[in-house]
């Protein structure tokens, strides 16, 4: 079986939690489209639900299928996110941002009611840190965004590489917000709360993508099946 497969067990997994009259928040990337592509079938069936999508190319996937959407303007509590991740550790921290939607990703994760993790099981790990750390900055005073995030990721126990996002024309790569992307190979991150609050010091620093506390089960799809993390009263237990 390929991690296609078992990307495809998280989302069929997933979909069974969507209730009729939920408010959903789509998740980005290759993971929450197949839960996407699920949720499509089900609208198809009758399901009614509206749910709110995470970048651009999830809202014209969505509205491809024919999934009904809202913003957070009108809506601005959901009862379910589902999204996929770059990294989850044993107590559902994540590191997202891989596709550029993180920014997004954040906002209405956090609107939610419940965000569950959709992922094929290489992204589980004992410790964050082998994804580069995205973090979203704005482009004025890039030089001196990046130098800040240098000293005080530093401070937090962190350093490695920053690199500028680019794209296949090799300019910068814009987040659906405008915005530009450091890619911080930072290696293992011993304390991610430290170097998120460190992050959130910095001026230019639109938002990093740590998810600390902010999931609350996953599925984690795999040769052996489907692992299954809970958060039970604020911690993840297996
Ligand atoms: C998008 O910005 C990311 O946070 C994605 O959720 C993450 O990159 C996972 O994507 P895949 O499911 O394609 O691995």
């Amino acid at each position: 079986m390929s991690a296609d497969t078992w990307k495809q067990q998280a989302a069929e997994r997933a979909i069974a939690l969507v209730e009729d009259g939920m408010t959903v928040g789509l998740g980005t990337g290759s993971t929450a489209a197949k839960f996407v592509d699920l949720l499509g079938k089900r609208v198809k069936e009758g399901l009614s639900v509206r749910c709110v999508p995470t970048s651009e190319a999830t809202r014209v996937q969505a509205e491809k299928l024919g999934i009904p959407l809202i913003t957070l303007d009108t809506q601005p509590f959901l009862d379910l996110t589902v999204d996929g991740a770059d990294e989850l550790d044993g107590n559902l921290r994540l590191i997202k941002g891989g596709g550029g939607a993180l920014l997004r990703e954040k906002i209405v994760a956090t609107a939610s009611g419940r965000m569950v993790v959709i992922a094929d099981h290489s992204k589980r790990v004992a410790k964050l840190g082998k994804f580069p750390l995205p973090v979203e900055v704005v482009q004025f005073g890039l030089g001196a965004t990046r130098g800040m995030i240098e000293v005080l990721a530093s401070d937090a126990g962190c350093e490695g590489e920053l690199t500028l996002r680019t794209g296949a024309n090799g300019q910068p790569v814009l987040t659906d917000s405008g915005n530009f992307i450091l890619d911080c190979a930072f290696g293992q991150i011993e304390d991610p709360e430290a170097l998120d609050e460190a992050l959130r010091l910095i001026p230019g620093v639109v938002e990093n993508g740590l998810f600390l506390g902010i999931a609350d089960a996953a599925f984690i799809g795999g040769p052996s099946g489907i692992e299954t993390l809970e958060r039970d009263d604020g911690d993840a237990s297996e």
